[in-house]
């Protein structure tokens, strides 16, 4: 690359994070006149970099997850935690957000797949976009916001691992408009699967619905929380899959329960219920109990696949990328949350949210687990 000027380079790294940005775009981001990128477009096609202009057609099978970036920090005590004076910690820096690590989780399955949220310009920001590039995951939709940072959650455990205090810092969320939506669309509703999670204000998840209607895509929604789960519509029509645990399906149906008593039948009927709330499909999950699938195909209960569990962050958001990851191969939805099941069981036998195996190949060697 010797061979390029300073802008031309600029411009050739803009046109690879995203290579649908019009001149008019690229000019407006460089600060340049559109005439002046033109010019330096015409050089790289002499030189080579750039092959050309055309239709773009969407990858055969492409996913694309809408959700939160979270960067997780972690503090565990040393010792005794004491109030109001200083602790010395081990602390600690990872990914998060549930749909950040569903599409980390799918690119590792060797799925195609893009995701879209908002960042901060901050340091935490670009980690989490490199991580995500460096895993194969396209992130050339993302938003970076100027005025708001990075979203954060914050863990302050006791020596045990206990839980002390979390802090969770999801302001920037507020800026995941429907115009975010809007101005992404021809990436978003081409795409075979669209993934979004509860992280999206209750107006973007209404307009993501609205406007998914008209497309060929197929819309899933994971609820993240019981607090967060209050902002799906009630009328789940327009939802192809939806997933929750059993608390966040009991506060969205209105049951007043709770989930630590709850059976797999309790989880079987929820599943029906979100079915006719609307959602084509339900899969309700209750921890090391089971799951309960409720779909076109079938409706089922699956105990849990026998694990040894450390750490039990992150089997939800694998369980919904390995079932999504054999949608899009074609599976039927029940024989596709039998991977998602194992793929979440296997997640709880790693210390980090991310499975570092995870693979297809992977997933297929281990699922003699699920037969027995
Ligand atoms: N102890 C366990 N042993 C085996 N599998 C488990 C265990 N705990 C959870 N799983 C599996 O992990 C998946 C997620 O289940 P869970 O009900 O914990 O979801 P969740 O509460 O939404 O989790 P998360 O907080 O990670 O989103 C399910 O497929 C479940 O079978
Ligand atoms: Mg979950």
């Amino acid at each position: 690359m010797e061979d390029l000027g300073e802008q031309e380079r600029a411009v050739l790294e803009l046109v690879k994070a995203n290579p649908f940005a019009g001149q008019q775009e690229i000019a407006g981001m460089m600060g340049l006149a559109r005439s002046t990128v033109a010019a330096h477009i015409v050089q790289l096609m002499q030189k080579g970099y750039i092959l050309g202009r055309g239709y773009v057609l969407p990858a055969s099978n492409r996913i694309v997850c809408l959700g939160g970036a979270v960067l997780d920090r972690q503090y565990r005590s040393l010792g005794p935690l004491v109030e109001d004076t200083s602790n010395l910690v081990h602390g600690s820096v990872s990914s998060g957000g549930v749909g950040r690590n569903v599409a980390e989780n799918l690119a590792r399955l060797g799925s195609e797949v893009s995701f879209l949220s908002v960042l901060g310009n901050d340091e935490a920001g670009r980690f989490l976009l490199a991580h995500l590039r460096d895993c194969g995951v396209d992130t050339s939709q993302s938003v970076i916001s100027e005025t708001q940072r990075t979203a954060e959650y914050i863990a302050i455990l006791e020596s045990s691992g206990a839980l002390r205090h979390g802090l969770s810092d999801m302001a920037i969320f507020d800026e995941f408009t429907p115009a975010v939506v809007d101005r992404a669309w021809s990436h978003i509703g081409s795409a075979t699967f669209i993934f979004a999670d509860c992280n999206l204000p209750a107006d973007t998840l209404s307009a993501l619905l609205r406007r998914k209607q008209g497309s060929r895509a197929r819309l899933a929604i994971d609820a993240v929380s019981m607090t967060k789960v209050a902002r799906l519509p009630k009328d789940l029509t327009g939802v192809d899959l939806i997933f929750m645990n059993m608390a966040e399906a009991f506060a969205f149906l209105g049951e007043d329960r709770d989930a630590g008593s709850a059976t797999l039948d309790d989880a079987r009927n929820a599943a029906r219920m979100l079915q006719s709330a609307g959602a084509a499909e339900a899969i309700v999950s209750l921890g090391a109990k089971g799951t309960a699938v409720s779909a076109l195909d079938g409706h089922a209960t699956y105990p849990a696949a026998k694990a040894n569990p450390v750490d039990l962050t992150g089997a939800g958001d694998a369980m919904v990328a390995a079932t999504l990851h054999r949608l899009i191969r074609g599976d039927g939805t029940m024989e596709a949350a039998r991977h998602g099941i194992l793929a979440g069981a296997l997640t709880t036998e790693c210390p980090t949210t991310i499975h570092p195996a995870l693979s297809a190949a992977f997933l297929e060697a281990n699922m003699v687990r699920m037969k027995a």
